[in-house]
């Protein structure tokens, strides 16, 4: 397929061109290099060979937007493109609004314009909200209590696109819910690498490796889980890559169709440092500090709609991932 990659030399994006160009599709970039680099596409070259087409168009150019497609016939797109700070959303909801919304909003005009009938997003499983906890399966409500504009934003989304689905019926919508995206690709050439302050937990814990920032704080050792601290279901990013080229394929027959793309299996903040430690062979310094507003003790993915309609699921481990952050942080030296 000929796929336009919005957001696709952002740090998930530009692991599933990898994948993608691998499996023999025709992919082109659109990214505004808001948070990503152009030298991107040179590391795709030189893991894949081949260099994507790319365009630096932002989605709320809607005129270049449409010269885009007028341009050129795509088959699908996979949407990542968007702001993703928690903390900066609180501060500037307008601007996230405006990015992620509009920014769908001139995307899927486009896409119906010129007849385009194949849509995967980036959703999160920030849209359970603060009333869900624990393990989370795709049926359960959505939009409750979400405590930024950040999820708010991928809230609104996921009903825009159904409202599409439904009044296109020829369009076909795939929503992936992440959990927790780590780790890098194994030729260390390509990884996340975030413009600005880190607030997610493995940023923080490279730069703290690095030496950049002195300690890892960890936010809060009283919560009810058997350490203390805080569980997330953390999936490697290549894994969640594969899990776009799985979705590719629901894309054939159209409707909405919602999936949680995780491993089903938790992992403490403490257990995430111990196995960067254990990766790297040295201590990683942290101490623990307050809670951090709105987290939830533990959340973790039911993986198994995925696993049973798209085949797929997840096969590195957190071990993997930490090895492969290592490698990149060694290759940026
Ligand atoms: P990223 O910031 O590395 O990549 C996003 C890319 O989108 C960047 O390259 C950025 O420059 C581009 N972009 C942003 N606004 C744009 C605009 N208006 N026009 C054109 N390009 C624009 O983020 P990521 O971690 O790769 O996340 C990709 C998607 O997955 C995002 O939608 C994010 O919200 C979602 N997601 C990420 C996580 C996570 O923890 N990383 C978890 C759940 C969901
Ligand atoms: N944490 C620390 N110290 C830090 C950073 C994080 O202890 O410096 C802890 C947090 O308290 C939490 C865990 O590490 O327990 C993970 O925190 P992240 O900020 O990395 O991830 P979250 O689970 O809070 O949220 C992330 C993304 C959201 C996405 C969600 C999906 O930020 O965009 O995963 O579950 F929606």
């Amino acid at each position: 397929m000929k796929i336009l990659v919005t957001g696709g030399t952002g740090y998930i994006g530009s692991h599933t061109v990898v994948e993608l160009q691998n499996q023999g599709h025709q992919v082109e970039i659109l990214d505004n290099l808001f948070n990503s680099k152009i030298t991107v596409l040179d590391k795709i070259n030189q893991i894949t060979g081949q260099t994507p087409v790319f365009h630096q168009v932002d989605l709320l150019d809607y005129q270049k937007m449409r010269e885009l497609f007028a341009s050129t016939h795509f088959d699908a797109v996979i949407h990542f493109a968007g702001l993703k700070a928690v903390a900066e959303s609180i501060e500037q909801p307008l601007r996230y609004y405006e990015n992620n919304v509009t920014g769908t909003l001139n995307l899927l005009k486009c896409m119906a314009e010129f007849k385009v009938n194949r849509i995967i997003f980036s959703s999160s499983a920030t849209v359970y909200g603060n009333i869900n906890s624990g393990k989370l399966d795709e049926s359960m409500t959505t939009g409750v209590d979400i405590t930024n504009p950040y999820g708010e934003t991928k809230h609104v989304i996921e009903k825009i696109l159904e409202s599409e689905a439904t009044s296109r019926p020829e369009l076909s919508v795939v929503i992936l819910r992440y959990f927790n995206p780590v780790g890098a690709h194994i030729s260390g050439l390509l990884g996340e690498d975030p413009n600005g302050i880190p607030n997610n937990l493995m940023p923080v814990v490279m730069r703290v490796a690095e030496g950049k920032i002195k300690e890892l704080q960890i936010y809060g050792d009283d919560y009810n889980t058997p350490d203390g601290t805080c569980i997330r279901d953390y999936i490697h990013v290549v894994d969640l890559a594969k899990g776009h080229l799985a979705a590719l394929k629901a894309t054939d027959t159209p409707g909405a169709k919602v999936y949680n793309l995780g491993s089903g299996k938790g992992s403490s903040v403490l257990e995430i440092i111990k196995a960067f430690e254990d990766a790297s062979g040295k201590p990683l310094p942290h101490h623990i500090s307050d809670r951090r507003p709105g987290d939830l003790a533990e959340i973790f993915a039911d993986p198994s709609k995925a696993k049973r309609e798209l085949d797929w699921q997840t096969e590195l481990t957190v071990a993997d991932a930490m090895r492969d952050t290592i490698n990149f942080l060694n290759n940026q030296k």
